[in-house]
């Protein structure tokens, strides 16, 4: 028997996480999340600023001592000079896997063209898939869910099945 899924979804934003606007984009991955995964899974909630060290160490946290299979983030993949994300993430996975950040490009760049802006990695650290997207609410609803497939059968991969 396998335990429920333990996820992470967490908002990169210097505005969001200094209360200058609400955030619309973790509410968005956990509605997609829940439409796909159903109530089961365990779905904790975090939102910090572009800092590249606290990203880091949140990131690690999430998979090292909550045990997360997944953890999803938002915000922080653009080319802007706060925009840390795929920086703190390269620093904490041990296996790059390019073919999330390739895919939604692809899948994005047919409706809008500023999609290959972002610049969204994954990879794998012990049994935790770490997934960027990008900080949009409406490019997480065009991102997310092509990616979800591919995002089940790594976590089964990482569980040894
Ligand atoms: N992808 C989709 N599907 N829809 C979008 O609107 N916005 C792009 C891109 N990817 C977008 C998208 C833009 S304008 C930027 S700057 C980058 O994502 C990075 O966004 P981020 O810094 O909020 O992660």
């Amino acid at each position: 028997m396998t335990s429920p899924l333990r996820i992470a979804r967490v908002t990169l934003s210097d505005r969001a996480a200094a209360g200058e606007y609400a955030d619309l984009s973790g509410p968005e991955i956990e509605r997609v999340l829940r439409d796909s995964f159903g109530d089961e899974p365990t779905i904790i909630a975090r939102l910090i600023p572009d800092e590249r060290e606290q990203i880091a160490a949140t990131l690690r946290e999430l998979c090292d001592i909550e045990h997360c299979d997944l953890v999803v983030t938002t915000g922080g993949t653009g080319p802007a000079p706060r925009d840390v994300t795929p920086e703190a993430t390269r620093d904490v996975i041990e296996r790059e896997l390019p073919g999330f950040g390739e895919a939604m490009r692809a899948v994005s760049f047919a409706k809008v063209p500023t999609a290959i802006l972002s610049r969204a990695t994954a990879g794998t650290r012990g049994r935790s898939l770490i997934v960027n997207l990008p900080g949009r609410p409406k490019a997480i609803g065009e991102c997310l869910p092509p990616l979800l497939p591919a995002i089940r059968e790594c976590l089964r991969h990482l569980n040894g099945q």
